[in-house]
């Protein structure tokens, strides 16, 4: 028994593919040389998060983190766990331009950098080696992530991107030590020159260039990363577009990048910026609290026409969420990446 699967894009573009009652939509559509974003394909991440519109299915195990009881109800699912018992329409939070028709083989990189930048945390840079096809450059949109993998072992996880497409093959990730995270364990003994396996970059939270409205970004923590490459891409372009970013730690200690982000605001006029600690140590000076309340300050004080972006664990983008819809901004409105310890 085969389905029909539909997934409409929010440019209104229709893909079509045919899944059987054993696949998941995620595996049905990669058979079908489509490859909407997607990272652990094991229902805890959300990158897959889709809105099923008409249609039964089942949704095998996930997280109730990246996907909630109420979000459920609405019809929400993620591909890679949504096995069909009819004909599905599904809609996906992203233009059709996310979901390539085919997918570049892992590349080799050597780590040519690994710095503490703050408490627990590391920037890690990486050098590719040239590919026969594509030479040294590494295209992808602002915003994304790639999964790196230790070679030789299932030692896999996925970061978004710090810096921007580049023709030089360098590569950037601000990474949170976790502390019973492999991968963070693989970090701490890391030395340069080491290489690792970049597999080719997936994901849907890049802006949306469509819209004229302002744009508000909360970070927590490393989920920095992907509002760096967003604005570095801004700045590169001279798109300076009215933006405010949160960037969210719990101490003073955990304070990252400001370097890089008082170079942004030089390029960038229109780029507010505020570091909001939860727990401060010091004498800190500066706003006191999560960027979740820095968030619900600012909605009180600006109009609700406003595109909100969310990067950082599950419980920061969830309550962020909240704040956003109860101020009314329009749950399309809303962007989100979900950041699994690792
Ligand atoms: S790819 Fe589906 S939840 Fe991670």
């Amino acid at each position: 028994m085969s389905y029909k699967i539909t997934l409409s894009t929010r440019d209104k573009q229709q893909f079509e593919f045919t899944c059987t009652a054993e696949q998941t939509v995620q595996e049905a559509a990669e058979a079908a040389s489509l490859y909407p974003p997607f990272s652990c394909k094991s229902g805890i991440c959300g990158a897959c998060l889709a809105t099923c519109k008409t249609g039964k299915y089942s949704l095998a195990s996930y997280s109730d983190e990246v996907l909630s009881a109420e979000a459920v109800a609405q019809g929400d699912i993620l591909l890679c766990r949504t096995i069909p018992k009819t004909d599905l329409h599904i809609s996906v939070p992203y233009t059709a331009d996310n979901i390539p028709q085919h997918i570049h083989k892992p590349r080799t990189a050597q780590i040519i950098a690994l710095d503490n930048i703050a408490e627990r945390t590391v920037k890690l840079v990486l050098q590719l080696e040239a590919d026969s096809e594509l030479g040294l450059a590494f295209d992808f949109e602002p915003g994304q992530f790639v999964e790196l993998e230790v070679p030789g072992t299932k030692l896999m996880r996925a970061y978004s991107l710090a810096n921007t497409p580049n023709w030089d093959g360098r590569l950037e990730f601000l990474i949170r030590l976790q502390e019973q995270g492999q991968f963070s364990a693989f970090l701490q003994q890391a030395v340069i020159g080491q290489s690792l396996l970049v597999h080719a970059p997936s994901g849907a939270f890049v802006l949306n260039k469509q819209s004229a409205n302002p744009r508000c970004f909360i970070a927590g923590g490393t989920g920095l990363s992907p509002f760096l490459a967003m604005l570095q891409r801004a700045a590169e372009w001279g798109e300076d577009h009215p933006t405010q970013l949160f960037l969210g730690v719990n101490t003073e200690a955990e304070i990252m990048c400001q370097a890089e982000l008082a170079a942004l605001q030089q390029s960038l006029s229109h780029l507010a910026v505020q570091i909001c600690v939860w727990k401060p140590v010091t004498d800190w000076s500066g706003f006191i609290g999560t960027p979740v309340d820095a968030l619900r300050n600012y909605l009180q004080q600006h109009n609700s026409t406003q595109d909100i972006y969310l990067c950082g664990p599950p419980r920061l983008v969830a309550g962020a969420s909240e704040i956003a819809l109860d101020a009314g901004i329009d749950k399309a409105r809303i962007y989100s990446e979900r950041f699994v310890a690792s």
